[in-house]
């Protein structure tokens, strides 16, 4: 299983105070160093934290292979036909949410993401799907012949109890069933070192897409460590069924 790091929230603590540092592109060297697969960065319509020209620079650079999570927007649909990214992840996005809350409703708005997921598969960019484990998305996923989708796993990783028992379950039984499918799985939101030996008893996973908690940590451990602690925590996966 591989490690995506979402580094969005170097450029939070950038635009904290209209600096030009931490920059992300330094981050992104940093993680490509420390073992990391890939970079991910979220070019939010409000702009709140990934510039263009941070996203312009990832693309030139390319230290990892570079997955954009976007909208399905004209103005970002058009970046990411210019810029090029590996792989574009398609989330829902609203502008008062503190973070991407929910999954992307691929069954109801399956008019509007087939054009934009065509246009990116024409363009040679892998699509991804971030969607709640439930099955009439996974098989709308299907319908639209996305490759990939990413499980949200924000519900489980707040949840705890008999709750984060019972969104594992959903887990774990959506990523079977996208497997079958035929779909690529990657899974992400809220992941940290805590809640991912649970993460861990998901199969048929492909990347873990991590920001806010590698980041987090990483102001004391520093960026590298952050990374390297996260990568020997998911070294005990299996991936595929027990
Ligand atoms: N995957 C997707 C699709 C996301 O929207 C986010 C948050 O930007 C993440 C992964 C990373 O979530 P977190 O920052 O909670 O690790």
């Amino acid at each position: 299983m591989k490690l995506g790091v979402n580094i969005d929230h170097v450029a939070t603590l950038r635009q904290a105070r209209g600096t030009n540092y931490p920059d992300p592109v330094e981050a992104a060297r940093l993680c490509a160093d420390a073992g990391a697969h890939g970079i991910t960065a979220h070019l939010r319509e409000d702009r709140r934290h990934i510039q263009d020209h941070d996203i312009e620079r990832l693309a030139e650079e390319r230290v990892l292979p570079l997955n954009l999570e976007m909208a399905n927007a004209p103005d970002i649909v058009a970046i990411a036909l210019r810029l090029l990214p590996d792989e574009v992840c398609l989330v829902p996005e609203r502008r008062q949410e503190l973070t991407t809350e929910g999954g992307l409703d691929a069954v109801g708005q399956e008019a509007a993401l087939r054009p934009t997921i065509t246009a990116m598969r024409e363009a040679g960019i892998v699509v991804s799907l971030f969607i709640a484990p439930d099955p009439k998305q996974i098989e709308a996923a299907v319908a639209l012949g996305a490759p990939y989708i990413e499980l949200h796993t924000g519900t489980y990783c707040d949840a705890s109890g008999a709750a984060a028992e019972e969104e594992l379950k959903r887990l774990i039984e959506g990523a079977r069933l996208a497997h079958r499918l035929g779909l690529k799985v990657n899974a992400g939101h809220g992941i940290n070192t805590q809640n991912l030996p649970g993460i861990l008893r998901i199969p048929h996973l492909d990347v873990l897409n991590i920001g806010h908690s590698l980041i987090a940590r990483s102001v004391f451990i520093g960026l590298r460590g952050a990374v390297v602690e996260m990568l020997q925590g998911m070294n005990t996966y299996r991936g595929g069924e027990p």
